[in-house]
């Protein structure tokens, strides 16, 4: 086994949930901080993201899980706006609001269902008629019978966030190290004090974060993932078409399906919801799946030239809920992954509270609420 390096904090997992945490811990002042990638940084579910930050738009019921997620939601205008000024380049916060569309009984009965239980909970939501729906979006489908409107769930160019947030790594010099894929984590006397990768490398560090999405599980040593649930991949599979203008102003759901329009002409299509192991790849049956329900939502995408296909593996826990906090059976070992399909969303709350958690011990609400291991215990870094 060689030694590879000695950090303060190392972080497993280079994407946007690592790449958050240790910016985060970075402005806490946790000392040097290392990240260590299987593979290339921001490559996986980071990139493959549609980046909607869109709690109301994808939440079944007013919960903690929810909770979280809006308050998530409301730290990206200041998340963006200061990757921006730190780095230069711009994660294309876009807060025009989102549609969700219906087109049969089943679906007016879903807009009810949700205008219902979020105005009660005092959320901004607006029921539009069919014709104000295409009066606020043209070239949606005249099959469409009305939708909700809201106007506090935001977009972000997840691409362009993953680029900042590793150009503040660069700037800030945390290391990130590609091709390092940890299997092991170590410790003496059940602190945990280090890594260990499949080529036999060693990184010590006083804390580890494993921020390994659906890789996590992989993860051994010292039964160190005492009480974590199986975080396990689901795959979703996009596509992206080309127009020569912009067609659409807003992300615009159905039951079904979604499409997201960027600038440039760009406008993404998702997704597939599929238990296929980590299978990574896209299928035929997937691609007519996610250009079906894009179809439904706008005919007028049929003209457009596809401009890209795509697949990632979204990391799953127990009821879609990540897991954020120490891990059990092992001290200054902690965690945070499975968070499904709100990665995007939740990474600037994710690496707020676990930089709280690590720096100054504070833990939190939201931690006690989503951690599933032992009891924090931290070393001052
Ligand atoms: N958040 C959208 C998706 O995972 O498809």
């Amino acid at each position: 086994m060689n030694d590879a390096g000695k950090s303060d904090v190392l972080v497993v997992g280079a994407g946007v949930i690592g790449l958050s945490i240790a910016r985060a811990l970075h402005k806490c002042g946790a000392g040097m901080v290392t990240i260590l990638e299987r593979g290339s940084p921001g490559r996986e579910s980071s990139h493959a993201a549609a980046g909607m930050l869109a709690p109301q738009a994808e939440a079944e019921t007013p919960d903690d899980f929810f909770r979280f997620c809006r308050a998530s939601n409301e730290l990206y205008p200041a998340f963006c706006a200061a990757l921006l000024e730190e780095t230069g380049i711009d994660p294309e916060f876009d807060d025009s609001g989102t549609l969700y569309l219906a087109f049969d009984e089943s679906d007016l009965h879903e807009l009810g269902r949700r205008y219902e239980w979020q105005s009660a909970a005092g959320l901004r939501v607006e029921h539009l008629s069919a014709e104000d729906t295409h009066k606020l979006e043209p070239f949606v489908s005249p099959d469409s019978l009305g939708s909700l409107y809201f106007p506090e769930d935001r977009q972000v160019e997840n691409r362009r966030l993953l680029s900042s947030l590793l150009s503040y790594c660069e700037i800030n010099g945390i290391e990130v190290i590609s091709g390092a894929e940890v299997v092991t984590v170590s410790g003496l006397k059940g602190i945990a004090d280090g890594v260990v990768c499949s080529d036999g490398r060693r990184f010590s560090a006083g804390s580890v974060v494993l921020a390994t999405g659906a890789w996590t599980s992989f993860i051994k040593g010292a039964e160190p993932l005492q009480g974590i649930p199986l975080i396990k991949p689901i795959r979703g599979q996009m596509l992206s078409f080309r127009a020569a203008k912009q067609l659409f102003r807003h992300v615009i759901y159905s039951p079904r399906g979604y499409i997201v329009p960027r600038r440039y002409g760009r406008i993404l299509a998702g997704a597939t919801t599929e238990d296929a192991g980590f299978e990574n790849k896209v299928t035929e049956d997937g691609m007519t799946l996610v250009l079906d329900h894009a179809l439904e939502i706008s005919p007028s995408l049929e003209s457009l030239p596809i401009q890209e296909r795509w697949s990632g593996l979204r990391p799953y826990a127990e009821a879609g809920h990540p897991v954020i906090g120490p891990v059990g059976g092992m001290e200054r070992l902690f965690v945070a992954a499975g968070h499904y399909r709100n990665g995007i969303l939740l990474a600037p709350l994710t690496a707020e509270l676990l930089s709280e958690l690590i720096v100054n011990g504070e833990e939190s609400m939201f931690v006690r609420q989503f951690s599933k291991g032992g009891t924090a215990k931290f070393k001052t870094v």
